[in-house]
């Protein structure tokens, strides 16, 4: 795995001509799907882009030159978090094997297990709890396209209430951030054997007690 994150790098230039296969986009798909989350919350949803027209209005969305990125990549997904509600903790209780079984064990019922998520959650930040659930699954995403060599670049300079406007989320959806899938255009200028990645040394950053 090492080596395929060394080899990774953000894309910061798409070859518009080049559409990633399907198949690949599918199993990403699924990868966003499979991703964990904190009592297996996920309040979180996935909008898929490739229609270039979509494309070209979401990259009025996007901050600084972050435009043209969306533009001419072959698939941007849209990372959105859900609000918290009772009847989101419901669909979660109902459809997580671990926790019917921590309610069994416990001798709880749906309403208090309802309760434990809801002050929870107040106690988690509910925004910020789904956020960070949301920026999991965009390090899984991240991970996934390193091993399966698809380019990709992350991007939190977006317009996010734009982004939901143009997208047509409703009002317990809101976009957090936003991935760009494609192939690098050969004049890349961030490919990394043409710039040495940077990164702090393992001292810098590694504490091992
Ligand atoms: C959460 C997140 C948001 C980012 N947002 C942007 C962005 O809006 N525009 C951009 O060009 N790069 C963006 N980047 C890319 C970073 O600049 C890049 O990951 C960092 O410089 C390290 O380079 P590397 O990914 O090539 O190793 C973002 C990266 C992350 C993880």
């Amino acid at each position: 795995m090492k080596q395929y994150m060394t080899e990774r790098f953000s894309v910061k230039k798409f070859d518009s001509t080049r559409k990633l296969p399907e198949e690949q986009i599918s199993e990403l798909i699924e990868c966003f799907r499979l991703s964990p989350s904190s009592l297996n919350l996920q309040a979180w949803k996935l909008v898929v882009v490739s229609d270039e027209n979509m494309k070209n209005k979401l990259a009025d969305a996007g901050i600084g030159d972050n435009g043209p990125k969306i533009k001419d990549c072959s698939h941007l997904f849209v990372l959105v978090r859900k609000k918290l509600s009772l009847a989101h903790f419901q669909k979660v209780i109902e459809s997580t094997e671990m926790l019917q079984l921590k309610m069994k064990k416990q001798n709880m019922n749906i309403m208090k297990m309802k309760a434990f998520f809801f002050f929870y959650s107040l106690l988690m930040g509910q925004k910020n709890w789904a956020v960070r659930q949301v920026y999991l699954a965009l390090g899984v995403l991240l991970a996934s396209c390193a091993k399966m060599g698809i380019g990709s670049l992350p991007m939190e300079g977006i317009r996010c209430r734009k982004m939901d406007k143009i997208v047509g989320l409703s009002g317990e959806y809101r976009t957090v951030v936003a991935l760009a899938l494609g192939f690098p255009h050969e004049r890349e200028a961030t490919n990394p054997s043409r710039l040495k990645k940077s990164r702090f040394s393992r001292e810098e950053v590694i504490l091992i007690i």
